[in-house]
């Protein structure tokens, strides 16, 4: 397919170039759509956050989450193609998150996508959440065709390659060998780093999500203030569930209040000085775990030649200065968004996967990667 397309040879590969894909992402709490063109530029990229609806309950209520996509869906897409001055004939593949994520949300997407794929005859790509953050590293909003122009061969990530993945729902290390070729290095045995920033956020009544607000808290405090642990976890898996209540237990004790002291009522007997604190140390403790795992992945895949980070963690700017050579995506980039899920499908479109069935394609609420 694409075949009448112009197409460029670069790092060992053909690459088609011209192709606009509308990518359509509903995997959690953001209904988003983008055009993106040869999975390197954006054209446009419409995302409606549901963290408002949100913020008065501190998580996401699936149903609620569900209902809300239904309602955006169609208005987000067509902005998308607006913004992107596209119409449907100028769209040549339509890619969508199918997994993992939300049932409800994840249905709502593929629903339209597939209605979208039938009713304008286009080949439809089901892509899995993880490979699209991992693709937002190839992406930038230059104006300029990154195939056409020299930016191409510029600053993009280099393979073989590492990636690590730090999300609401996901801390994984990546190999990747070459496009769409994954391998996983390790993975968090409970939970997730992002979870943690939002369940450590809750413990110093700091609102939803807790990624930003520990950040922005983090900056006044001293993160030397509390020593937290690392987790001691074998081999280059992770564990984040632990660092939570290694937090609780310090806050009881830096209140004197016993380990029974329930941990929502923590935050009322915290000074602002504190919270600061505890924001600080509990940051630069997480972003030294990731740190380490990253490091012993490079010694044990001395063949790497870059690493990427991707994932709402991301854009955490304490872990963006503690790997200053690491690749990052554009910080609009890190949460959810359609426009790395265009990448993505560009990418596996040019390693040969085929298009799905609109009519048969399942979702997969909890599925790897790999
Ligand atoms: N600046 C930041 N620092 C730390 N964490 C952050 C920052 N910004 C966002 N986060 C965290 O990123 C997470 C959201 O990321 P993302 O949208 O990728 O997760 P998700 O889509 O819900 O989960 P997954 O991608 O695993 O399915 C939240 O846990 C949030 O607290
Ligand atoms: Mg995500």
């Amino acid at each position: 397919m694409f075949c009448q397309w112009k197409v460029a040879f670069y790092r060992g590969m053909w690459y088609n170039f011209g192709v606009k894909i509308l990518g359509i992402e509903t995997s959690c709490d953001e209904t988003a759509a983008s055009v993106v063109e040869d999975g390197v530029r954006i054209l446009s990229n419409v995302v409606v956050s549901q963290i408002d609806i949100f913020k008065e309950y501190g998580g996401v209520i699936p149903e609620v989450a569900a209902r809300s996509h239904l309602e955006v869906m169609m208005p987000v897409i067509n902005k998308a193609l607006s913004d992107a001055d596209c119409s449907w004939d100028m769209i040549d593949a339509i890619a969508v998150t199918h997994a993992p994520g939300l049932l409800g949300s994840l249905l709502i997407g593929t629903l339209t996508a597939r209605t979208l794929a039938i009713l304008h005859n286009k080949p439809l790509y089901a892509v899995h959440h993880l490979k699209s953050h991992v693709y937002a590293n190839w992406l930038s909003s230059e104006k300029s065709s990154a195939l056409e122009s020299e930016d191409f061969s510029g600053n993009l990530p280099t393979f073989p390659l590492l990636a690590l993945v730090v999300s609401g729902g996901h801390t994984q290390i990546l190999y990747m060998s070459g496009h769409n070729r994954f391998e996983i290095v390790g993975t968090t045995v409970d939970d997730a780093v992002g979870e943690c920033f939002d369940k450590v956020a809750k413990i110093l009544g700091l609102p939803y999500p807790g990624g930003p607000s520990i950040a922005e808290a983090a900056l006044k405090g001293d993160a030397l203030k509390y020593h937290l642990p690392h987790p001691k976890v074998p081999n280059l898996d992770f564990s984040f569930s632990g660092l939570k209540t290694a937090v609780l237990r310090a806050v009881q004790k830096e209140l004197n209040l016993p380990i029974s002291h329930p941990s929502h009522d923590l935050k009322n007997h915290l000074s602002e000085q504190q919270i600061y604190d505890f924001a600080a140390s509990f940051q630069k403790t997480a972003v030294e775990i990731l740190c380490e795992k990253i490091e012993k992945s490079k010694e044990k895949y001395p063949d790497a030649r870059s690493v990427v980070v991707a994932g709402g963690v991301s854009a955490n700017k304490a872990l963006r200065t503690a790997l200053p050579e690491a690749f990052f995506p554009l910080p609009t980039l890190s949460g959810d968004n359609g426009a790395m899920v265009g990448a993505a499908a560009y990418y596996e479109i040019q390693s040969g996967v085929s298009p799905t069935d609109p009519y048969t394609l399942n979702i997969y609420p909890r599925i790897s990667i790999v």
